[in-house]
């Protein structure tokens, strides 16, 4: 599913990696104890864009997400012009790849989300802190046939890969999206789309292709196992990595410690405050799962 909100002039533009908390208004007014859930944003129009490629007077923030309980399932019933309520923008951001890294960017199942706002802001700008999508094809195209970035996404199969574009709707960032993942090296775990094997199986498979000598760097978001797999990889081959974690979460301010995670160094971190990115050997992944 694919929210789209508009985004105050007041407040400080998403970065790739932050997420928000929301509660849908018809959830809010009946059980009364239901907790806020976390997304990622995946997508950021500024105003200028959003203006230019779809004629909205504000800027726009994206997130994916799948019905997965009561408050997905109450957002997803909602209709244009509705409102909920967000807290935004949660948590730490993907940091910058050095100048001599090549960014490999590695989403499992919906953890794609925040990777295609990475994606596109590194493909757009070179900068993660411009975090905006100001033109949005001739540079995708350019930084992912150019090798700068490669994205490397992961499904249980076919089925649960997304179809972005809408036959009937023309929403610009769907073609970015769709683009993106057009230029994606896509693997699924039964084989029935592009490589057959996992997130990781496919990191391997590209590193014995490339002669290149660079060094990448990791940013992975997805399910628990591969975010460990791709951890023990990123260690394995001495590359840096930087890791979303996906937890439960209550207050998501940092204020509850439910969301924590144990640190490799000892004691805990909490996903809301302390991340949702890590660095990759800042936690104890396989103790997670
Ligand atoms: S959700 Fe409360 S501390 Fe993270």
């Amino acid at each position: 599913m694919h929210l789209a909100f508009e985004w105050s002039e007041d407040l400080q533009p998403p970065l790739p990696g932050q997420f928000f908390t929301f509660l849908p208004a018809m959830v809010e007014s009946s059980a009364g104890i239901i907790l806020r859930r976390p997304l990622a944003f995946a997508g950021f129009e500024s105003k200028k864009h959003a203006a230019k490629s779809s004629g909205y007077q504000s800027a726009i923030a994206h997130s994916i997400y799948q019905i997965r309980g009561p408050c997905t399932r109450a957002l997803a019933l909602q209709r244009p012009g509705s409102h909920i309520d967000i807290i935004a923008s949660l948590g730490n951001s993907f940091p910058y790849p050095d100048g001599d890294e090549k960014a490999i960017i590695a989403g499992g199942g919906i953890g794609i989300g925040p990777m295609l706002f990475l994606a596109a802001s590194l493909a757009e700008n070179g900068t993660i802190a411009q975090s905006y999508i100001e033109n949005n094809s001739k540079s995708l195209e350019t930084s992912i046939s150019g090798k700068e970035i490669q994205l490397v996404f992961g499904f249980r199969n076919t089925l649960f890969v997304p179809k972005f574009k809408e036959p009937t709707y023309d929403i610009p960032i769907l073609n970015t999206w769709e683009k993106l993942l057009s230029g994606a090296f896509m693997a699924t775990d039964d084989g029935s789309e592009g490589f057959h094997g996992t997130v990781l199986d496919a990191l391997e498979f590209l590193k014995k292709d490339d002669k290149s000598l660079e060094i990448w760097h990791i940013y992975g978001c997805g399910p628990g196992a591969m975010i460990a797999e791709l951890a023990a990889f990123a260690e394995r081959n001495n590359f840096p990595a930087h890791l979303s974690a996906e937890q439960w979460m209550a207050c998501g301010i940092g204020a509850c410690q439910g969301c924590v995670l144990p640190a490799r160094k000892g004691g805990y971190l909490r996903v809301c405050a302390d991340g949702p990115v890590f660095e990759a050997d800042a936690i104890d992944w396989e103790a997670c799962l």
